[in-house]
């Protein structure tokens, strides 16, 4: 039976109340979703995602300073002083296997500390499309998918995220009575499914990827369920529940 699925555009507003009881995936396709993905694949500990610098420092103050990285971006560009910025491509295991990752990006990790308020929170990205489904079909929570979009506007890659995972649930067959928001979601994936890869690369925030980084990491984020990796949020910290 297909469970109760809605969708958030952004994470702007939500409230403690939208997400009690619920199981919440927070989608940031570009990039800080898929850059947690990767991270733990390459054998990160735990990643503690925070809503800002200030909070960042705190926590590295009360850590042993062979133990962490602190790490992340402020519109798409690594924050200085930081060890690692948000490319997924600088998480490579030689620097990160071990390691505790301190986050602080521009949406992304603002859309999971929002969400902590959930009885189970996932990290979803296209990267681990197929453990989140498997881990959500397995699930009777009602479920809500939190896309971080950019600065409170809707993003088209993460929707189409959203929209993919719903189209799996539902083995490609919407039911009647779904909601505004899975309808939406799933018609926009439905409509360019077999040309997601270049949805992706046209996107607004590819765009300003583009012109920071080259199309590098656009190619990678695009790739469907390519890492068996199952990120869950618990008591502010994330880790690899496969
Ligand atoms: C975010 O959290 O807004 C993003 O992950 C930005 C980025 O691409 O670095």
């Amino acid at each position: 039976m297909f469970p109760s699925v809605d969708v958030f555009a952004t994470s702007l507003g939500l409230q403690e109340e939208d997400v009690r009881k619920k199981t919440v995936v927070v989608i940031d396709v570009l990039r800080a979703s898929s850059t947690i993905v990767t991270a733990l694949h390459n054998g990160v500990k735990a990643v503690i995602p925070v809503e800002d610098m200030e909070a960042a420092s705190k926590i590295a103050q009360n850590l042993d300073s062979t133990r962490y990285l602190l790490c992340g971006e402020k519109d798409g560009v690594k924050i200085q002083g930081y060890h690692l910025g948000n490319s997924p491509f600088e998480y490579d295991e030689k620097k990160v296997k071990g390691k505790i990752i301190i986050f602080n990006t521009t949406n992304g990790t603002k859309a999971i500390t929002r969400s902590s308020g959930a009885d189970r929170l996932i990290i979803g990205s296209f990267l681990n499309l197929g453990s989140v489904v498997e881990s959500l079909k397995a699930d009777s929570n009602e479920i809500l998918l939190v896309c971080a979009g950019w600065k409170n506007r809707f993003s088209l890659e993460d929707t189409l995220c959203a929209g993919n995972i719903i189209f799996e649930l539902t083995d490609g067959k919407l039911p009647e009575g779904a909601s505004d928001g899975s309808l939406a979601a799933f018609s926009l994936y439905a409509s360019y499914r077999n040309r997601l890869e270049e949805m992706i690369h046209s996107s607004n925030h590819a765009m300003r990827l583009r012109n920071l980084n080259g199309d590098e990491d656009l190619t990678y984020c695009s790739q469907v369920s390519i890492l068996d990796v199952l990120p869950v949020y618990s008591q502010g910290m994330i880790t690899n529940s496969k």
